[in-house]
Order: structure tokens, then sequence, then C-alpha cells
């Protein structure tokens, strides 16, 4: 991919802006948010226009005042890099960088652009001076090094750290700061808030940055909107004021009537309530493994004996494992804890054992998908190796088009080591970026291709 130019999924090629486009567009904005802020309404700036970042901007310039009224003003940023750039064009057409099956996505999108004028899109970090608040929805990532051990692996919060500290350099001082990166727990009042209070230090800014935190629970699909609107929501902040500012935000944006927020005292209790909420849920997908093999090896046919069980009120939550268990959060967030409490809270000693093997059971689950295939292709009198194999959905789940550390990834990666010849087939997903670019994706190293022989070739 050229440098020159970012290119959407679609295929589009966006020219990413030159250093003398930004003195340009930081004009425009200031016209646009000072005609804004004339009509009454609230600047908000959401850093990361991903997944999460970009509905949840449009939730928030979906939002009205008790007259009706819209009463916020939306400036979705993003960074220009080739990967990314072509988010922002595309949004500020009204069209969603997400895809998904939610019926809501788009046309919320588009109202807010086209019709609202509540939501644009921009790639100059100068729109932080303009905001009265910013919601950080930026990655932060967990890398690991060996496939099935999570301990090997590390938290990787350079793209947060460097939102953070930029947003620190541009905000105005009692702008607020909500965190709503899934972060290893102690990271807001021990990473973010250092930071940021050192640059508002050196910028002559005697009060502290007013930080908050609160997890998102979105579920990317067809509850999309309703899984971020219309869904409990747990908050905290660095200070009181920070708590008060946080409440009233997410009270005027979501559907706070119906599902009531918890405010949490101190930011580390919301971050944990997210590590174990995820963990938990990896733990109970973990759990049905073995007893997945129990079942597969003596006949039993596992769906009839959870429906069974899901009867009894107690356990109505029990979930079956699929072919394969991934998806951006359960595989990391277990992780994020574990690396926290020895690099952020300063603990030696090891406490963990049901977390971290969870996430290495559910990361190395799609291998014995590749051993059943290959026997029952043997069965049928066809060797493994030259078989044509057609895998149905690339995506983490259902009715989405990401793929990130995706369950199939596993079962075509074994496939393909045993010599099948894979073809894949997902209506949400245009470009499987973990195979057309090993090199340099996720990052650089970071392709699960390196725990597998024979996948020089593009496996799809
Ligand atoms: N996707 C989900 O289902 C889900 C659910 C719950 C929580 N989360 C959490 O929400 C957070 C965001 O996840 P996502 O799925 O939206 O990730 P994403 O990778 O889709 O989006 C992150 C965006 O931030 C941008 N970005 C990175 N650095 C930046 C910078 N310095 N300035 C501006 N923009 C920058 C990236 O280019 C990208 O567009 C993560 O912490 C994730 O764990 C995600």
């Amino acid at each position: 991919m050229s440098e020159k130019y970012s290119i959407s999924p679609a295929g589009e090629r966006f020219p990413i802006p030159k250093p003398e486009d930004y003195k340009a567009e930081f004009e425009r904005l200031k016209k646009l948010v000072e005609k804004e802020r004339k009509k009454g309404r609230e600047i908000v700036v959401v850093m990361g226009v991903g997944f999460v970042g970009a509905v949840m901007a449009a939730i928030v310039a979906d939002t009205v005042d008790k007259k009706g009224q819209p009463s916020k003003f939306v400036i979705g940023m993003q960074r220009p890099s080739a990967r990314s750039f072509w988010k922002i064009p595309l949004l500020n057409r009204g069209i969603s960088p997400v895809k998904a099956e939610d019926p809501e996505v788009d046309p919320m999108i588009d109202r807010c652009v086209n019709k609202k004028k509540t939501l644009i899109a921009t790639y100059t970090y100068d729109v932080l001076k303009l905001a009265d608040v910013v919601v950080v929805d930026v990655q932060c990532d967990y890398v690991k090094e060996d496939l099935g051990n999570v301990r090997s692996g590390e938290t990787d919060m350079a793209a947060l750290e460097a939102s953070l500290h930029v947003i620190a350099e541009n905000i105005p001082a009692d702008a607020l700061v909500l965190i709503e990166t899934t972060v290893a727990p102690g990271t807001t009042e021990q990473v973010a808030y250092p930071i940021m209070k050192k640059v508002f230090r050196k910028r002559g800014i005697k009060s502290d940055p007013l930080l908050a935190h609160s997890y998102e629970r979105v579920m990317p699909g067809r509850n999309y909107v309703a899984s971020i609107r219309d869904f409990w929501r747990v908050c905290s902040g660095i200070n009181e004021k920070a708590r008060q500012r946080v409440e009233k935000f997410l009270t005027e944006v979501l559907n706070t009537d119906k599902f009531p927020l918890t405010v949490m005292e101190r930011p580390i209790e919301s971050e944990t309530a997210k590590i174990i909420e995820n963990s938990y849920r990896a733990t109970i997908l973990a759990f049905l493994d073995e007893w997945s093999l129990f079942a597969e090896r003596n006949g039993v046919d596992l769906i009839k004996v959870i429906k069974a069980i899901k009867m009894r009120p107690t356990h109505s939550n029990m979930i079956f494992p699929g072919p394969g268990i991934g998806g951006y959060c359960l595989p990391k967030d277990g992780g994020l804890g574990l690396w926290a409490y020895k690099h952020i809270l300063g603990f030696e000693d090891d406490i963990f054992k049901i977390t971290p093997m969870a996430i290495d059971i559910n990361d190395t689950r799609g291998l014995h998908v590749g051993q059943l295939t290959r026997d029952a292709l043997r069965n049928m009198g066809q060797p493994i190796a030259g078989a044509d194999v057609l895998v149905l959905g690339a995506a983490y789940r259902e009715d989405v088009g990401d793929t990130r550390y995706s369950g199939s990834e596993i079962v075509i990666r074994k496939l393909t080591e045993m010599g099948a010849e894979i073809r894949v087939h997902d209506p949400y997903v245009e470009h499987w970026w973990e195979f057309e670019q090993q090199d340099t994706y996720p990052g650089v190293g970071q392709s699960k291709a390196r725990f597998f022989r024979n996948q020089e070739r593009d496996p799809c």
C-alpha cells in the first residue's frame, strides 16, 4: 500500500493530507464549532473512529435535549495513517466505516452527518483545542509471543499513551476526558493521570485533568447501537468533579432512564469490572472445551445436554463454544489484567490460574477443528492434503465484519499447514487483512502465520 494513499475496504483511494492541509482544516473546524456553540451545543471529540468510536460518535451526535433539539456537536478524530485515514472521508459523506448487520447504524450516521449536521470527522489533533468533552476510543492491544500462552505476552498501550499526550497538549483545562478504551486496571490513575498532569504543568495549568473511565459493552452485530445506547453502563472519575461530569454526560447521551448508570468511586474499580466481566465470559466458554471433547469421543450430543442444563435458571448463561473462539476482546482482556498486576500495580507473585488457562484454551480451540476435518476426510477416503475446503465465516461472530483474533484464522492456518486448499466466504468481510498483509498485520512480526508452517502463500 502506498503511504500517500489510504485505501478503503471497497478499494477507493484517498490521498493522505499533506502538512500544508492542516491549517485550512483547523480553520474550517473553528468556524463550524463557533456556529455550533452559538446554538448552545456541547462540542464532543471522539478519538478513534473504529468499531466502537464510529458508532459511539453517532449516538452522541444523535442526542437531543428536552425540547427535542440536538444538544451535541461531535467531531470524530482519527489518525491519518495509511491503514485508517479512509474512515474520515467516508464518515464525512455519512457512510459508516464499520460494516454490520444492525439496520440502525447506517441511517443513524447518515442522519447525523447529512440531515442534523451534528457529526463530522477530521484528522487534525488541533480539534482537541475546541473540545468540551473528549471520548477516547483508541485501541489498547495485548501482543502474544506464543500460541496458547497468554503469560508470555504484553500490553501494547503505545497508541493510548500517544493519544493521552496529545490530548493533554491540546485540550482546554476544564475539558472532560472520558477513557472508554478497555485498559489494564490502574491505567487511568497510574498511567493516564501522570502523563496528562505533567503536560498540564508544562502548559502552566494548575488544575488536575478531569479524567474519567467508562467501559464499552458494545456487541457489534444486529444490536450494535442498542448495545451502546440502551444498555447499562459503569463509570468512574478520578475526582469528584470528573465523576459528576461523566455522570452528567452519560446520562445525557445514553438511555439511562431505562438502563441506570453504576457510578463507582475510583477508575480502577470500573477498569477491573471490565476485565473481570470478559474474563468470566472467556472462562465459561473455555470450561466447555473439555466437555465438548468428552461428548465428541463418547457420542454424546453436547448441544442437547446444554439445552437440558439451561432449563435450570441458575445455569441459564451457559454458552456453547463454537469451533473457534476469538474476537478483539475476550482473547486479550484477561491478559491486560495479568499484566497490570505486575507492571502497573507492582506485584511479583503469580495469583492467576483460571483466567490465563481459559484464554489459552480458547486461543487454541480452532486447532482441533483441523484434526476433526482431517479425520472426517480420511473416513471419506480422502487425504487432507490437496483437499478443497470451504470455510463459511471469517469474522469472529455472526453479523459483523471484524476479523481480529477470529477463531476461523486458526482453523484455516491449521488446515493450510496440513496441505488443504482453502476458500472462504463471509458476506461482511471484504478483506481479510490477517492473510492479505501477513508481514504488517496486526503489526510487524505479529502475524499468527509464524506459529504454523506452509503459510507463505495467501491461503484464501
Ligand atoms: N470491538 C468491540 O466489540 C469492543 C467491545 C467492547 C470494548 N471494546 C474496546 O474498545 C476499544 C476500541 O476498540 P475498537 O474495536 O473500536 O478498535 P479499532 O481498532 O476498530 O478502533 C480504534 C481506532 O483508533 C484509531 N487510533 C489509534 N491511535 C489513534 C490516535 N493516536 N489518534 C486518533 N485515533 C487513533 C485507530 O486508527 C482506529 O480507527 C478497545 O479498547 C476495545 O477493547 C471493543
